[in-house]
């Protein structure tokens, strides 16, 4: 009954359960076709929606899909076409890949021998064809009196070509790496463009994460310089950033690695130059050199596998991992994942929420959008600052028609109520987006009735850092959506679910969420570190690179996520590891073990419960648990902290050791009916001591 037959995903059929056909039944008169139509838990498209999107349905989705699994190459060449290549890629092998452990070293390639820039594609590229004085970014101030700004694509490359020139004239070179820790300035995807113009790698670090996190980074991929600004207003809080950087840089010297420039953008509207801390000899103020570099700056041309950026992201263990990107077969994906998944044309306005310092702003705040000639929103501040209905300020000041925000947001906005929208128009908007965890049905409704007046279509997208764009995500007006489900696969996408022994599983089934063969967006490697790429990814079921996300299927063949089955915690869309929140607890003096679970919670999806064993003869007190949250924070950064300290005379270890987290959970969320079997415990009392403790 599956719309997808998993044995053979190249085969798609009609499917037999309704969805689609009984779509004639419910089409609405045409006088009501502005809003959708729900049904059976299935909302359908508006038909004049469909009759103008680029996939109009699902048959043509369905045609579109077979050939882009059975004719890859054919597809994908196609679509990248699209762009500038200096010389084109290896035309006998478009791509090749191993993703089968057992049959060696895991390896992915697309359009390799293919020579471009991605900076010239967004940009120059766009401008050639006309667009250089259409708007490609709109800037956005924390403060809704805050004078905004805008750069044309001119304007924009005129700008990223004096900072790429600077950054030449400083000795950067391809392949170097630049770590970029700023808030959302403009400067910031100047500053990623600028890298890419002329090859270099870059790191963006969120502007959350702490010194330690800064310094790690920093030790790790050893940057040329680092460009951040001296401070920023979130909502109310003016952030010193230098000083940050400041204290990240001495320890990354003290550690080996010296970083001997660091550019800084002076950002007077949040502290003045002269308050700014200051080393002579190391750093430089953006205004006085970049605006004195020549605005033409020609490309470094590259290859579609030289890397394009990396990103840090949690795991289950250990240190963050560097997940790499290259050139072309990210570019090509992101491009093409942006048009088709936001249904996007040139007469739309877009806004994402994210920060560019996630894989959600690299692939569809700069890249996506860009490589499009998309005009972006860049908004600064926090959504819900000054109030609530700030997003809706925004979208109607700039007549957004695509917004992209995380399911995080929607509950939040939706618990301070409907007035808050409703006082705003909201006409411009055609597609909503929701990225970053699962979308509960509650929140979907209300982000489709009360935000986009159930005429939007809300592209619920799945993906990862590591697949670099969309992978499981809803074409608007190509089909019905079931709220909460991201529906189906992109092109070039073989998800299939599998069971604990890495058995694909047919029809309707709930599992482990695989992919079977590369896009051209995937990850290539974890810098530095190959071998954990292939064990971390490639190794639990070979043959298939693991998500770390369960995953149903419905007997329609829709994907349900069901969020991570590793010991990754989603906090609001920000991926945590639990290791690392654990390693920040114990660096704390007085802690001697800590065990991290995440739990439900209603705004941010996921919170960090954490179970904490002082050191012998420390007792419990209120100031410790304070000064253990500010362990983490800056460890890891304030996203991190964890809500709940719960104290732990001992943690419920198996005799060799190993704590079991799933009795911790149960505690935490107190499901205390819900144990299970605790008799394999070193010592079960543990147990009850911990619940005995749940409210201290
Ligand atoms: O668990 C999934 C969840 O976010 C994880 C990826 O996190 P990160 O690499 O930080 O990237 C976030 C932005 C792409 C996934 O393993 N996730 C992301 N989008 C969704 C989601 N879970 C369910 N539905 C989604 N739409």
């Amino acid at each position: 009954n599956s719309i997808f037959n998993s044995s053979s995903l190249f085969f798609i059929r009609p499917p037999t359960t309704d969805p689609f056909r009984s779509q004639s039944h419910h089409l609405p008169p045409k006088a009501k076709a502005a809003a959708a139509v729900i049904s059976d838990n299935l909302v359908f498209p508006d038909p004049d929606f469909s009759q103008q999107a680029h996939v109009p349905n699902f048959h043509k989705y369905a045609e579109m899909y077979k050939r882009s699994i059975e004719e890859p190459a054919e597809f994908w060449s196609e679509m990248a076409s699209e762009f500038h290549w200096n010389n084109k890629w290896d035309q006998e092998q478009v791509y090749s890949e191993n993703l089968d452990i057992t049959k060696g070293s895991i390896h992915i390639q697309w359009f390799k021998g293919g020579i471009t820039n991605i900076c010239y594609n967004c940009l120059d590229r766009n401008i050639e064809s006309g667009n250089g004085e259409k708007i490609a970014l709109h800037w956005e101030g924390n403060e809704p009196s805050h004078h905004s700004s805008s750069l044309t694509y001119n304007q924009l490359l005129d700008r990223v070509s004096q900072l790429a020139n600077y950054l030449k004239q400083n000795g950067v070179k391809k392949g170097d790496s630049v770590i970029i820790y700023l808030p959302m300035l403009m400067e910031l995807p100047i500053s990623m463009l600028a890298c890419a113009r002329i090859g270099a790698v870059h790191s963006v670090v969120f502007a959350g994460f702490s010194a330690e996190s800064l310094e790690q980074r920093i030790i790790d991929c050893k940057p040329k310089l680092v460009i951040t600004c001296n401070a920023f207003k979130r909502g109310h809080k003016v952030i010193n950033l230098k000083d940050i950087v400041d204290s990240a840089l001495s320890g990354s010297s003290q550690n080996g690695t010296y970083v001997g420039l660091c550019l800084t953008y002076a950002n007077e509207s949040a502290l003045k130059r002269e308050a700014t801390k200051w080393q002579t000899e190391r750093d430089v103020w953006w205004q006085d050199v970049v605006p004195n570099c020549s605005t033409k700056c020609d490309v470094e041309w590259v290859d579609g596998e030289d890397p394009l950026f990396l990103l840090y992201t949690s795991g289950s263990t250990g240190k963050p991992k560097g997940v790499v990107h290259t050139t072309g077969g990210y570019m090509v994906y992101t491009a093409a994942t942006f048009k088709y998944a936001f249904d996007y044309k040139p007469s739309d306005v877009y806004w994402c929420t994210a920060d560019c310092g996630w894989i959600t702003g690299h692939s569809y705040v700069a890249y996506g959008p860009l490589l499009n000639g998309a005009t972006v929103v860049v908004y600064e501040g926090v959504p819900n600052y000054p109030d609530p209905g700030r997003c809706w300020d925004i979208v109607d000041k700039y007549k957004v028609t695509i917004f992209y925000t995380a399911p995080t947001l929607v509950r939040s906005l939706m618990r301070d109520g409907d007035e808050y929208v409703t006082r705003y128009s909201r006409q411009s908007l055609r597609v909503l987006g929701s990225v970053g965890e699962p979308i509960n049905p509650s929140a979907w409704r209300w982000f489709f009735d009360v935000v986009g007046n159930s005429r939007c279509p809300i592209s619920d997208t799945w993906w990862q850092t590591e697949t670099g764009g969309f992978m499981i995500t809803p074409l608007p007006g190509a089909w019905p959506q079931k709220p909460g489900s991201a529906t189906f696969p992109f092109f070039g996408v073989q998800p299939v679910i599998v069971d604990e022994k890495g058995k694909e599983m047919e029809g309707e089934c709930s599992g482990y969420l695989c992919v079977k063969t590369s896009w051209p967006g995937a990850f290539r490697t974890l810098f530095g570190d190959h071998e954990r790429y292939e064990t971390t990814y490639f190794s639990a079921f070979p043959g298939y690179y693991f998500s770390g996300d369960g995953c149903r299927r419905d007997k329609d063949g829709y994907y349900w996520l069901t969020g991570r089955v590793d010991d990754v915690i989603n906090v609001s869309g920000h991926r945590i590891g639990t290791a690392e929140v654990e390693s920040a607890l114990v660096s704390h003096p007085k802690c001697a073990e800590a065990a991290v679970v995440g739990i439900e919670h209603e705004v941010k999806g996921q919170c960090i419960y954490a179970f904490v064993t002082p050191v012998e003869g420390v007792g419990y007190s209120e100031e410790l648990k304070k000064s253990l949250v500010l362990s983490v924070r800056t460890n890891i950064g304030a996203f991190a902290a964890p809500e709940k300290i719960h104290w732990a005379p001992g943690l419920p270890k198996t005799r060799s050791g190993k704590i079991m987290r799933r009795v911790l959970r149960k505690i935490a969320s107190r499901q205390l009916d819900e144990l299970g079997d605790t008799s394999t415990l070193a010592d079960p009392n543990v147990v009850d001591q911990l619940i005995a403790l749940s409210d201290s």
